[in-house]
């Protein structure tokens, strides 16, 4: 600010600016989190990334990985030192071409000091050289690195970057990515967004991947291992590209029973959420075992713990759904997470009334009607959970009850076009659950503040609402458990 008041000028502000000598009192480091109060230390400040450039190579057999990320971004603020969040070992960091030196603190950061500082709105190229082996890597003593017995997945939330890329981790700063990986010949390499090309030399395969829309870094997926991979395109045009882990077993039938339904699940539903907005859908099943799966951008990722009792189209339609609840428009913070499962899991429940299996309605009033006023479950607040309980129950069954309370202030017409309306709204961004609230507001021109705080923000039991009393509290008997409950339940085995 002070250059200002001395060369109010252009021309000589920009030529003062290069005089001012690195220690100058402008520049200061970037801050070692972005902000989010759930997870102070998790991405960057300082810095905005616009492109990540993987080229890495990936040894099965001693999970050893390494290569180099280049790393596009913009400076936004005068930048004596940024940091990147990562765990590997790095040899070489360079900034626009010039070596710089780096060092490591915290659980996962990777502190950068350029040769000379950054003005703010100065585009970099960041290049990192890396190796390593992430299954011995751990932050905050876990790890998110899946180690199967044919290679690793990547895939977890709200962290798994930092085993494989650095990255400025979290939602906020979306980047598009090109993924190159060279396995050796008979594994194969699986990752976001088109498969641009494959090619093989001295006995090892080159997988390169390209995200060309932004995609969130908890978005971003590996899979190292032996697969099979399919490919078909959607009646309504969308390519579709899954693959399956060659070592599924007895769950290979069901995965694929369920999986290879991913074009028809995408086209239905368009019709509730509007066009597909990525250039390519698809799912993958490693052999790997986790309760959850996650909606990694155009390339879902499944444990084959979902097959386990026959197909699951539920999750898949959930997983899906996160394409565009959660993964083009993306949470601000991850207090906002309800944006993300609360729709998901509404999806399930539509899924779940095209399949004749119980309606959205008798779904909601099963959850309402299954936890007493006195269940822990009414205490978490979906529209902030707080970090222990961002994927707890009431984040996803709570939270399509306040979707469903929402369809029924406002009436099918107007709620349908919110559900339409909103990832055009926001395509591609980021927004927050007030920023929801406000939409749904201009959407349906009702004041909903006080159905907002009822249902997401109060940690008690909302009262049954006037119009659903009768069904609800008949004889004080539960509704029926709808026909598809169990499946919905199932599909996220979220502790
Ligand atoms: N977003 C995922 C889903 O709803 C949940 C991931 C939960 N992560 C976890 N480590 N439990 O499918
Ligand atoms: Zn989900």
């Amino acid at each position: 600010m002070h250059r200002r008041i001395i060369a109010p000028g252009a021309l000589a502000a920009a030529s003062l600016m290069l005089a001012i000598p690195a220690s100058a009192a402008s520049y200061s480091p970037g801050a070692p989190g972005i902000g989010d109060p759930y997870y102070p230390a998790y991405g960057n400040g300082g810095y905005d990334v616009s492109h990540y450039d993987l080229r890495l190579q990936y040894q099965p057999t001693t999970d050893e990985l390494a290569g180099t990320a280049t790393i596009l971004a913009k400076t936004t603020q005068d930048l004596s030192r940024f940091n990147l969040d990562f765990l590997l070992d790095v040899s070489e960091v360079r900034v626009n071409g010039a070596a710089a030196t780096f060092a490591t603190s915290g659980q996962h950061e990777l502190e950068i000091t350029p040769k000379t500082p950054l003005p703010k709105g100065t585009p970099i190229t960041v290049v990192v050289r890396y190796s390593g082996v992430p299954s011995t890597k751990s932050a905050y003593g876990f790890t998110t690195w899946h180690r199967t017995p044919d290679g690793a997945v990547a895939a977890d939330e709200p962290e798994s970057a930092w085993w494989w890329f650095p990255s400025n981790d979290h939602p906020s700063d979306k980047a598009t990515y090109d993924v190159s990986v060279a396995v050796p010949n008979g594994t194969q390499a699986i990752s976001n967004g088109t498969l641009q090309s494959t090619s093989s030399q001295l006995g090892w395969t080159r997988y390169n991947w390209r995200q060309n829309k932004p995609q969130a870094t908890y978005l971003a997926t590996l899979a190292l291992g032996r697969f099979d991979i399919t490919t078909s395109t959607s009646d309504g045009g969308v390519p579709v590209i899954n693959a399956y882990s060659k070592d599924l077993g007895d769950n290979d039938g069901a995965a694929r029973a369920s999986v290879e339904r991913t074009g028809e699940i995408v086209d239905w539903l368009s019709g509730y959420f509007g066009p597909y907005p990525f250039s390519t859908a698809g799912g993958y099943v490693p052999n790997t075992t986790t309760g959850y799966a996650l909606e990694t951008q155009t390339r879902v990722y499944y444990s084959q713990r979902q097959f386990a009792n026959g197909a699951n189209t539920s999750v898949v339609v959930h997983e899906l759904a996160h394409q565009w609840y959660g993964d083009d428009v993306s949470l601000k913070g991850w207090k906002d997470i309800w944006i993300n499962e609360g729709f998901a899991r509404y999806a399930q429940w539509l899924w779940s009334e095209h399949e004749g299996e119980g309606t959205a309605q008798q779904l909601a009033d099963y959850v309402y009607a299954s936890h007493p006023a006195d269940d822990a479950f009414w205490t978490i607040a979906p529209g902030d959970p707080g970090p222990e309980d961002q994927f707890e129950l009431p984040v996803y069954d709570r939270g399509a009850l306040a979707i469903q309370a929402l369809r029924n202030e406002i009436g099918d017409d107007a709620f349908f076009a919110v559900l339409k309306g909103w990832p055009k709204e926001h395509a591609y961004g980021n927004a927050s659950v007030a920023d929801f609230r406000a939409y749904a507001e201009q959407v349906s021109g009702k004041s909903l503040s006080a159905l907002f705080d009822t249902w997401l923000f109060q940690p008690t039991k909302p009262a049954a609402p006037a119009a659903r009393s009768a069904s609800i509290t008949k004889a004080g008997v539960a509704p029926v458990q709808p026909k598809s409950w169990k499946k919905i339940a199932a599909t996220n085995d979220v502790h």
